[in-house]
């Protein structure tokens, strides 16, 4: 397999062969990690991390990977440099790829990231935007064929706000893997119709099956049910009221465990609403009464969730796409 040069914007642009090669090659770096086998083979390189919003999983699983490979990398934050503001995301891509090796992007709009790769002739990895987070797939993947020993054949649930980055790059994944994907939400929060159509397309030829439904029984059987914050970053604060409206049915609860089975495991991005102790979960208890929001804390604590396993394979999985990206040594 070889994935040298190639940008990584979107799991669409790869095969489920692809793919899988990318969790396999982070476990495979995983264990390396803890045998504390050296892999600084990319000595001398450098990569630069655009971020115009926040992060702290992202950004600390470039920074450490890159290390780790033996590269330096440089952070380029929401503020201070003149992205945007004074130049154009296409002569940012012409003046980077001058000094680095590679670019991460973090920001709002798929279309951004595209202009990005478009104009810069080293690979560039999306960390993040709008309409897909594909970095964070392979860490969930990961987290969930080391739990089951398989991806094929098993069935995801994915509850809350299901036509944002999360819900969209899960449907991709789980289509192009062959994992049965159900989304359980409001009706209003259903992904387009196009990239439905599309992941249709891939789901027969993995043999997975797409499922849209309000119906929350639809977890029963989920091997993995997932769910993100209710607002996203970058979106108005006027839209809390609507969203804990439409979506209150659908928090990750007990009982919505209990429906999934004893063996189903909880998986989230992370950071999440599960009790009251961040600034914007004490706003929304003081405004709306409400101590959690797409998780209960209860789920959030269980033996059930492996959501600090899915974080730390934020870094193998990253580690694994800048590695084989820049060409594997
Ligand atoms: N899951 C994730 O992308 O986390 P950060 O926003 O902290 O990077
Ligand atoms: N949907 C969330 C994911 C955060 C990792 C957001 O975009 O804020």
């Amino acid at each position: 397999m070889n994935l040298k040069g190639r940008d990584f914007l979107t799991l669409k642009d790869f095969t489920p062969e692809e793919i899988e090669y990318l969790i396999d090659l982070a476990a495979d770096l995983k264990d390396k990690k803890k045998k504390g086998v050296p892999m600084d083979v990319h000595r001398g390189k450098n990569i630069a991390l655009i971020f115009e919003k926040s992060s702290t999983r992202t950004r600390c699983a470039f920074e450490v990977a890159a290390s780790d490979l033996g590269m330096g990398s440089t952070y380029l934050g929401p503020t201070g440099s003149q992205i945007g503001t004074k130049e154009s995301i296409a002569d940012t891509a012409r003046v980077l790829c001058r000094m680095y090796e590679g670019i991460e992007y973090r920001g709002y709009g798929q279309e951004i990231v595209e202009e990005l790769a478009k104009y810069s002739d080293v690979p560039v990895w999306n960390g993040l935007t709008n309409e897909y987070h594909p970095t964070q797939m392979l860490a969930d993947m990961l987290t969930i064929k080391e739990h089951f020993g398989k991806l094929k054949g098993l069935k995801l649930a994915y509850l809350g706000d299901a036509r944002y980055n999360m819900g969209n790059s899960y449907m991709v994944v789980c289509s192009k893997l062959g994992i049965d994907y159900v989304v359980c939400t409001n009706k209003a929060y259903f992904p387009n119709e196009e990239l439905v159509a599309q992941c249709r397309e891939y789901a027969e030829a993995s043999g997975a099956q797409i499922t849209l439904t309000e119906d929350i029984d639809a977890v029963a059987g989920a091997d993995i049910v997932c769910t993100d914050v209710w607002v996203s970053m970058g979106e108005p604060d006027e839209v809390w009221e609507e969203r804990i409206k439409a979506f209150t049915p659908y928090k990750v609860t007990k009982d919505v465990m209990k429906k999934a089975g004893p063996n189903a495991i909880f998986l989230h991005c992370l950071p999440s609403f599960h009790d009251v102790k961040t600034k914007i979960g004490q706003d929304i208890y003081e405004r709306f009464g409400i101590a959690d929001m797409e998780v209960t804390d209860e789920v959030f604590e269980s033996g059930q969730s492996k959501v600090f396993d899915e974080a730390e394979n934020r870094m193998h999985t990253i580690k694994a796409v800048i590695y084989a990206t820049l060409g594997e040594k």
